[in-house]
Order: C-alpha cells, then sequence, then structure tokens
C-alpha cells in the first residue's frame, strides 16, 4: 500500500527547512515511520508501549481522520532514512477568545546521538508556524524544570503553573 502523509506538505515551514543541516527533512508525520524509528525517538521522552505496526497504524489513521486537530512533525535523517527528532501540535477551538483556537505543543523529543544540532529548537518553529497558520492566537506546553532555558531559547515565557492528575 503507498504511503500517507498526516496532512499537506503547505503547512510545513519552508524557511525552517532551509536552516537544517544539510541531508535532514522536515516532513509530516507517514504512516510508514513506524520501521523509520518514530517511536523509538517518542522513548527519550518516556514509557512508549512496544507497539505493533498494528497498533501504531490504528493511532495514525485516528490523527489522519483528524488532521485538522493533530499535526505531528518529524526530522528525518536522509541517508539512513531514520526519524531523528518529533514534536506535535494539537488544535483545541475554545469559545473564549471568540471561538478562539490555541495550540498546544506535546511530545517533542530528539534523538539521544543527535541532541545539540538544534533539531529541538528546529521542531518548534515549525510547530508555532502551524499554529500561526492554522490561526492559533497562542501556543503552550508543560515542561520540566530543566527545559525551560531550551524553551525560552525558543521563544517561550514562562506563564502559570502545570496541576496534573493521574488515574
Ligand atoms: N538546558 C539549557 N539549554 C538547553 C537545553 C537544556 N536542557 N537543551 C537545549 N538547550 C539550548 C541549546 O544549548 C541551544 O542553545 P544555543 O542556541 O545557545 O546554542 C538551544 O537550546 C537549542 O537547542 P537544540 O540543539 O535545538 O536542542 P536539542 O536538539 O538537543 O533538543 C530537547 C532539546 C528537545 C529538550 C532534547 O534534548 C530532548 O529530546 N530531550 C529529551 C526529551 C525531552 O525532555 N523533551 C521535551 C519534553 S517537554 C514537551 O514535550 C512539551
Amino acid at each position: 500500500m503507498s504511503e500517507v502523509t498526516l496532512f499537506e506538505s503547505s503547512l510545513l515551514c519552508p524557511q525552517v527547512q532551509s536552516l537544517l543541516p544539510p541531508g535532514y527533512t522536515l516532513r509530516a508525520l507517514r504512516s510508514n515511520d513506524y520501521e523509520r524509528g518514530f517511536l523509538q525517538v517518542l522513548e527519550v521522552l518516556t514509557e512508549v508501549g512496544g507497539h505493533t505496526k498494528e497498533e501504531f497504524t490504528e493511532q495514525f489513521n485516528y490523527l489522519k481522520k483528524h488532521n485538522h486537530e493533530y499535526h505531528t512533525i518529524t526530522i528525518t535523517e536522509d541517508a539512513k532514512d531514520q526519524v531523528v527528532a518529533v514534536g506535535t501540535i494539537l488544535v483545541e477551538r475554545k469559545f473564549v477568545h471568540k471561538n478562539g483556537l490555541v495550540g498546544h505543543i506535546e511530545d517533542i523529543a530528539v534523538n539521544s546521538n543527535q541532541q545539540g544540532k538544534k533539531l529541538g529548537l528546529r521542531i518548534i518553529q515549525a510547530l508555532k508556524f502551524i499554529g500561526a497558520e492554522r490561526g492559533c492566537y497562542k501556543v503552550i506546553l508543560d515542561c520540566s524544570e530543566k527545559n525551560v532555558p531550551f524553551y525560552e531559547k525558543c521563544g517561550f515565557k514562562q506563564k502559570e503553573v502545570e496541576m496534573a492528575w493521574y488515574v
């Protein structure tokens, strides 16, 4: 079966692509990124769950049906055809701010052997571009204290406090 792309390439920032190191490509998540190590990249962030290809595809198909809300992007290393950095922006519809849209950045991860090459920064810049293109009035995220300097370098300011309840 031919490969499916999560969303159209017009949402991918051309400037971010031009700033990547040579041999790296910015793209929307693809249906065969299971084989390109997409889930292994997420393992630098947290426990992922040992998906089968079918379980990955089930989730991909859900995101594809809701691709006005879910925008998951990757940076791939072309020579190895492997995903090396990932991130998502989820667009939430609100009543406040006159049916305003808020972008939520989630699940940012760069392979441990690829960190420090500004790939994390490029993922965030690409997600901010998508948020702006989709008409969000703000883009927000939660992070650990140790990642605050990284997000400040990406243009974010500390605001409010995160609360969590685990079931
Ligand atoms: N503390 C201080 N500065 C940092 C840190 C840090 N922890 N991480 C990066 N920076 C700085 C870099 O030095 C660089 O600064 P410079 O422009 O002055 O040179 C700038 O931030 C950009 O750094 P990148 O090279 O783009 O960072 P990298 O590609 O390594 O990605 C990331 C950063 C995403 C935090 C990566 O280290 C990673 O995947 N960590 C493990 C997973 C994780 O914590 N993800 C974020 C979870 S929060 C969320 O998902 C919303």
